[in-house]
């Protein structure tokens, strides 16, 4: 596959986002089967994995360390700190966003990950009331010491980027953005460009619906966060059609898929931009790798730019609705 620069860290264009197989999207594969499907992502040529500690909480990086043990040096391993207190880590009960809690923190992922350095460490939210140059001032004493080579953060706002971004320079921004999640097209997008910082949009697919193969008929079970995220209302998913049929029309001229014309799209849009699509089945891994290998002329992208303004989208996904699920965190 073809790779992209974050900044300093270089990727294949298309990333796996690891998070479901311990965490937000219902029934887990057992874990051998996560380990396997990883290890198959990493021999199709994706070398980049995004995890977190708060996905499973911890189970999650475990996972992804033991999947990469064999070949640890030959990828870039994402993971991200918690702004906010998770199970058994009471003894920073009184404050998470200090140095000695967030290095606590990511000693333990490197444990965990069974690595001595993390390519890239985000802070999974900025709370609108904490200091983001304190944050970065820790990121950039943690680069220093070897432990990280990279930081970003993961939903933040535009001034939260330029005020850490002045004290220890951002790798990348991993945010929610798919063609149904555009709110960072006019800020947060721009001054990544304008900045040298990389994109990683989340939730690419917008959680599959893109893909194409959900109904308003399909039921979600458990923590799968579907049943909080109002896209998949079965109204709105009637409702959101049109968006589908665009990509369905676009597929067959192309000869792909949905999901494919989706990232496809994304990744001719910003070229500091990779995705990380999650997925849990080798076809789903075949496909939205293959993404990388669907080039849109120019033309085509124009079109599929003017097709997708006249389309009007029904329904988000918000950190408060996921939140009301009670079991999951939204991050
Ligand atoms: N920073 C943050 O706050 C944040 C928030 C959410 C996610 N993330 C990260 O971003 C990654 C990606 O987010 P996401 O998992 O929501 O992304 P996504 O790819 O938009 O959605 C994943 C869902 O779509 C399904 N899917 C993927 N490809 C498909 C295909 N080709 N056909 C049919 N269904 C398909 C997956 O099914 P199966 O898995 O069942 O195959 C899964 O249910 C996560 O894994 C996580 O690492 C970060």
């Amino acid at each position: 596959m073809n790779k992209r620069k974050l900044r300093n860290l270089e990727v294949s264009a298309i990333g796996m986002g690891c998070m479901g197989f311990s965490h937000g999207y219902g029934e887990l594969p057992p874990e051998e089967d996560s380990i396997k499907m990883i290890q198959y992502a990493y021999e199709k040529g994706c070398d980049f994995f995004d995890t977190a500690e708060a996905y499973g909480p911890f189970k999650n990086e475990e996972i992804l360390g033991k999947a990469v043990k064999g070949f640890r040096d030959k990828v870039i391993i994402a993971t991200k700190f918690s702004p906010y207190l998770l199970a058994g880590q009471e003894k920073y009960a009184d404050n998470k966003l200090t140095k000695a809690a967030i290095k606590g923190a990511l000693e333990d992922s490197l444990k965990r990950l069974q690595t001595d350095y993390i390519d890239l460490y985000y802070e999974h939210r900025v709370p609108l009331n904490s200091n983001p140059e304190e944050v970065a001032l820790w990121m950039g004493e943690f680069i220093k010491e070897g432990k990280i080579r990279a930081w970003g953060q993961s939903q933040s706002n535009v001034e939260q980027i330029r005020k850490a971004h002045a004290i220890t320079p951002i790798s990348a921004i991993q945010s929610e953005y798919s063609m149904m999640e555009r709110m960072f097209e006019k800020d947060v997008i721009p001054l990544c460009k304008e900045l040298n910082i990389g994109f990683v949009p989340f939730s690419p697919l917008a959680s599959g619906f893109l893909s194409g193969k959900y109904s308003k008929d399909t039921k979600y079970y458990g923590d799968d966060v579907r049943r909080a995220i109002t896209r998949f209302i079965p109204e709105n998913v009637e409702k959101n059609q049109p968006l589908l049929d665009l990509l369905y029309h676009v597929a067959k001229t192309k000869n792909a898929t949905p999901a494919q014309i989706s990232l496809a799209w994304m990744l001719h849009k910003y070229d500091f931009l990779v995705p990380i699509p999650g997925m849990r089945k080798y076809e789903r891994i075949d496909e939205n790798l293959g993404a990388a290998g669907v080039i849109l002329s120019e033309s085509e992208f124009n079109k599929i730019e003017e097709e997708l303004s006249k389309i009007t989208l029904y329904g988000n996904r918000t950190d408060e609705d996921i939140q009301k699920m009670g079991h999951v965190r939204a991050q």
